[in-house]
């Protein structure tokens, strides 16, 4: 059997990708305290110990604003150690699957964006993950990039749990409008990801990856919505099955949130106002089609209910 080292399998995607990847491999998968991404000789004894086939890389720093502060440190995390986990796959032969963000564009085209546009991080963050995707380019090692956005789920720290939280507590409520992406499924995106995977470098013999198929791709559920639009979709979504469900009612309601601009929400750091990927690449080339973001946020509101 196949051995897939995994990291970040603590995180909304980690904890998703833990499950979906069993399937084609013996899954290992240290915590961050035992594979820490942030110090390149432990990602090193750690990798020459496990010998992986497979390396599949969702762990990052991902606190976007805090991140203006903690440069060095999100820096090594998501820049260096990406191009750390490359050398080592190279070294023994194994492939490599990453995850990067929307971030790495400056959300100034006005369609869908492609993966050969021009990339241009607004802040630390954003730079942090491209200097990540350049270092795995840098080596020559079979890999994936997959860049996703807007991610959610019924665990960790998102935004559909911030907003039933606050949806409880108040019952007035302002979120940004001008800014547009596509809330993205951590479980859809850990199930399209293993389905890339099986189709790029079959576990079950010792096959390669296919060399035409790495490369960069945009994996995010579909269609685009503002961060209002999301907030006012939870409660109508949650709403739906509160009756048939016995949840208590909300106090919020999606009238009551107030469209405000970015402007009127300073954060320290800038984010993208489009953040929407085109996700045909992966289509065309392992024939993995996403559900529309709505078909998402429907299925996890519902799954609350079994938690
Ligand atoms: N969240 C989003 O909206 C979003 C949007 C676009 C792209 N992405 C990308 O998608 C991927 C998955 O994001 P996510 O939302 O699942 O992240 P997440 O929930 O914040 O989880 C991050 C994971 O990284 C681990 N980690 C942090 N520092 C580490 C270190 N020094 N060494 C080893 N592991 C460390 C964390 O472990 P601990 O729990 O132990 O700290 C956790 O398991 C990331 O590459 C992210 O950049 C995310």
């Amino acid at each position: 059997m196949k051995k897939i080292l995994l990291t970040g399998a603590s995180g909304q995607v980690g904890w998703e990708l833990r499950r979906a990847l069993a399937p084609l491999g013996q899954v290992i998968a240290p915590n961050s305290r035992e594979l820490d991404l942030a110090n390149p000789d432990t990602i090193r004894r750690v990798l020459r110990d496990v010998r992986p086939h497979l390396i599949v890389n969702p762990a990052a720093y991902t606190a976007v604003d805090r991140a203006e502060d903690e440069v060095d440190l999100a820096m090594a995390i998501n820049g260096t150690a990406p191009g750390v986990l490359a050398e080592e796959a190279r070294r023994m032969h194994a492939a490599l699957v990453h995850f990067s963000t929307d971030y790495v564009f400056d959300g100034s085209k006005p369609g869908s964006y492609r993966e050969t546009d021009p990339t241009n991080p607004l802040g630390s963050y954003g730079r942090s993950k491209l200097a990540g995707e350049e270092a795995i380019r840098a080596v020559d090692v079979p890999h994936l990039i997959l860049r996703t956005s807007w991610v959610y789920g019924v665990r960790g720290k998102n935004f559909m749990r911030t907003i039933l939280r606050l949806a409880g507590e108040r019952d007035a409520l302002s979120v940004v409008d001008d800014q547009v992406g596509a809330p993205t499924w951590s479980r859809m995106i850990a199930e399209a990801t293993a389905l890339t995977i099986a189709r790029w470098c079959p576990m079950s013999n010792n096959q390669a990856p296919l060399a035409e198929l790495c490369g960069t791709y945009h994996l995010t559920n579909v269609g685009q919505v503002s961060w209002h639009g999301v907030a006012c979709a939870i409660l109508e979504e949650y709403e739906a099955v509160r009756e048939y469900r016995n949840w208590p009612r909300l106090m919020l309601t999606p009238q009551a949130i107030q469209p405000i601009t970015t402007a009127e929400y300073p954060t320290p750091a800038k984010r993208p106002a489009n953040s929407v990927l085109d996700n045909g690449k992966l289509a065309r080339a392992f024939g993995v089609e996403m559900p529309e973001w709505r078909e998402g946020l429907r299925m996890v509101v519902d799954e609350m209910a079994t938690l």
